[in-house]
């Protein structure tokens, strides 16, 4: 086998012994071992693994764990962030570890530098990696040609990090999850899939309601409604006003994701009847919380008074990147 072969089954293997260790039962909570895994797709976690990831963040929020790693984290951006820079870099400090910011325009990735050779190079240097690129296929490249734990901070296709902080928010808000209803409002985008993947995998109902030419992709879809099977509600629909009805999370993202700024302008009047506004949060259960993952667009996606009013999370929601992100770093290096 060569190295990267090989690295490719090491992860497969630390994957299959979690797996072996859920379905033995020997203690679930105890047992969820993300020590070496990757995360590129929402659907990565179990659910067992998504609650550790939350309770760890939760404790972590409130100074009960500490855990410690004196590790190298590369930031791997080909697109703008301000929350995921900032919060992945004052994460790994807070963990004790370090930062380097590998934006794309400093490396030699902007001037065509194959990603299989840039993973191999970096996973010599790096203990883990986030990257934020437009193909999820690049990421899986990099994952594959690397053993070091390789974090999806973002592509076209999902966003499983802001996924992991949006459930912090509904858990803190609600106490749980299971059994609440999650409606999302807007463009079938990266957003869209993992809080698809990530909604169903904790139990919870999840609806989205997009214009008809800008549903989330079936294999999403598809993959969504396996991991929920007849135990919680998935419904894709082009109607928002049905799909906030009774729901408990009312959640929006921009009409024209980083890379689509061309297509903004003649998307509006499109997405218009799929605005976050007083109106369509009426319709919504009264104990509703309103989730943007930011940047918010005001006026088109969100209103100003719904981003503002007492409904609105986003704050919150934005702060528990950090805590969630130094949780999941946490297990990946092994560190708790
Ligand atoms: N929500 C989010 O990922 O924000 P940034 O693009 O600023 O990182
Ligand atoms: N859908 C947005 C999310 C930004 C955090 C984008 O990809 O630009």
């Amino acid at each position: 086998m060569v190295r990267s072969d090989c690295q490719a089954a090491t992860k497969r293997l630390s994957r299959n012994l979690v797996g072996f260790y859920f379905y033995a039962g020997i203690g679930v909570g105890r047992m969820v071992v993300l020590n070496g895994r990757d995360l590129l797709s929402m659907a990565d976690l179990s659910s067992a693994e998504i609650q550790a990831i939350l309770e760890l963040a939760a404790e972590m929020k409130a100074g009960r764990a500490k855990p410690r790693c004196e590790k190298t984290l590369g930031l791997l951006f080909q697109k703008a962030s301000t929350r995921t820079r900032v919060s992945f870099s004052v994460g790994i400090f807070q963990l004790g570890g370090q930062v380097l910011d590998l934006n794309a325009s400093v490396t030699q990735v902007s001037r065509g530098e194959p990603m299989i050779d840039t993973a191999r190079v970096l996973d010599r240097y790096l203990d883990i990696v986030a990257i934020r690129t437009f193909d999820q296929k690049e990421l899986e490249t990099f994952a594959h040609y690397a053993q070091i734990p390789v974090i999806n901070a973002l592509t076209d296709w999902e966003h499983p990090c802001q996924v992991l902080a949006d459930l912090q928010t509904v858990q803190e808000e609600f106490g749980s999850l299971k059994g609440l209803t999650l409606t999302y409002v807007g463009d079938g985008n990266n957003m869209a899939h993992s809080l698809m993947l990530g909604a169903a995998l904790v139990g919870m109902n999840v609806r989205i309601a997009s214009p008809p030419d800008y549903q989330p992709h079936p294999d999403i879809v598809a993959q969504t409604k396996a991991i929920a099977g007849d135990r919680t509600e998935v419904l894709i629909t082009t109607d928002p006003q049905k799909a906030a009805q009774g729901s408990h999370v009312i959640y929006t993202d921009v009409w024209a994701s980083m890379g689509q700024e061309d297509l903004a302008e003649s998307r509006v009047p499109i997405f218009q009847p799929y605005q976050v506004n007083d109106e369509l949060i009426s319709r919504a259960d009264a104990s509703a919380i309103v989730l943007h993952c930011l940047p918010a667009h005001r006026e088109e996606e969100i209103t100003d008074a719904v981003i503002e009013g007492p409904q609105s999370r986003v704050w919150d929601q934005a702060e528990n990147r950090l805590h969630a992100q130094k949780a999941l770093m946490a297990m990946l290096l092994g560190a708790a």
